[in-house]
């Protein structure tokens, strides 16, 4: 039987941001959608409510062994007025997996769907308009029993939040630099890489703090056993043109399966450029670099939307790339799956959804 989202509107409104100075994450809607889940009731209770914060004990285990999920698709307006989505079903089975590795029950998609969807409705105005804006849509799972004992809690919430975003580097479209990582890891095949868990981008902040300072927006992660491998940067997938081919890291257990991921390669094989998933390791692209057939990079995800690569630095090296500038196949990438998300040009793949 399908659940009915109960919903409890907020009293008061809270002023909108100006949609050209959005700054990413850092504003918040007036409604939240909040479901529990308690043995033996299973998950219940789904509820839209006025945006508040949480009251968790301070023994919940989300606080001390860190077991929680949680995704990020948008919702964009079109030129008709209209809120839609793109590919949510694909963050949502993606959600479940996360739960899977997590030991945290899952999810029904479907009611998760509808929550999105009916939440997204209500909050319809608070979707900027501006080019390059959007608003992003968090769906997370926290574990909330109180126990300090190390076992799968027994009590969650599943959460769905909204921000009204802008770019998510500050670069904008422009492209990045970026640093190969050689000190740390983020993952190794049999760890939680492939899940959307908190504990990666926590383990991951040590690499980007240190980076930072020296004005690089992320690292570019290496394998976690024999840093050889290249596997993704830290908010997004990874793609080289190298001598006319889009070569990608192939899914191998540690590396994240991102849904613009996923919709790169689709735009790429609809437009027959050649484009492979496989191994491909920092030695590979430095040789390809040396020998003049690095001819793009760029980072794909759901944030951080196409981000050009113009700069890889390896080992000291600086690996400039197409002259530091955004390449011809980022910005075809960029332009049409932008175009498909605002509702500007066809969906041949039938993408987007209307909310
Ligand atoms: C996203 O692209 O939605 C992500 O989840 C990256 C995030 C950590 C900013």
């Amino acid at each position: 039987m399908e659940q009915t989202i109960r919903v409890e509107l907020s009293e008061t409104l809270k002023e909108k941001p100006k949609t050209d100075q959005l700054e990413f994450g850092r504003v918040f809607t007036d409604h939240m959608f909040v479901m529990e889940y308690t043995e033996p009731l299973g998950w219940h209770n789904p509820s839209i409510v006025p945006y508040q914060p949480l009251t968790i004990d301070p023994s919940a285990m989300i606080f001390h062994y860190g077991q929680s999920v949680f995704e990020g698709l948008k919702a964009y307006l079109t030129s008709d007025g209209d809120a839609q989505l793109f590919r949510p079903e694909r963050n949502l089975k993606r959600l479940n997996r996360s739960n899977q590795r997590l030991c945290i029950p899952e999810i029904d998609e479907k009611l998760a769907l509808k929550a999105i969807k009916e939440l997204v409705a209500l909050e319809k105005d608070w979707i900027p308009g501006a080019e390059g804006t959007s608003l992003y849509i968090r769906p997370f799972i926290i574990s909330t029993e109180p126990y300090l004992g190390v076992a799968p809690s027994r009590h969650y919430k599943f959460i769905v939040i909204l921000s009204p975003v802008g770019a998510y580097y500050k670069e904008g479209i422009n492209p990045v630099k970026i640093a190969v990582e050689s000190q740390f890891v983020r993952a190794v095949v049999g760890g939680t890489g492939e899940a959307k868990t908190g504990g990666n981008y926590a383990s991951s902040l040590k690499a980007q703090e240190v980076v930072a300072k020296e004005g690089y927006a992320q690292v570019l992660w290496l394998d976690g056993v024999e840093k050889k491998y290249i596997e993704e940067v830290g908010s997004m997938n990874v793609f080289f043109k190298i001598n006319g081919e889009v070569v990608t890291p192939a899914l191998n257990g540690s590396i994240l399966e991102g849904v613009t991921r996923n919709s790169v390669i689709q735009l790429l094989k609809h437009w027959n450029v050649p484009v492979v998933e496989r191994k491909i390791s920092i030695d590979e692209l430095h040789e390809a670099y040396k020998a003049g057939q690095l001819e793009e990079a760029f980072g794909a995800g759901t944030a951080a939307v196409i981000s050009p690569i113009g700069q890889l630095t390896w080992r000291k090296e600086h690996l400039v790339i197409n002259n530091g500038e955004t390449g011809e196949i980022s910005k075809k990438v960029y332009d049409t799956l932008t175009e498909i998300q605002y509702g500007k040009t066809e969906d041949p793949f039938d993408w987007v959804e209307k909310v």
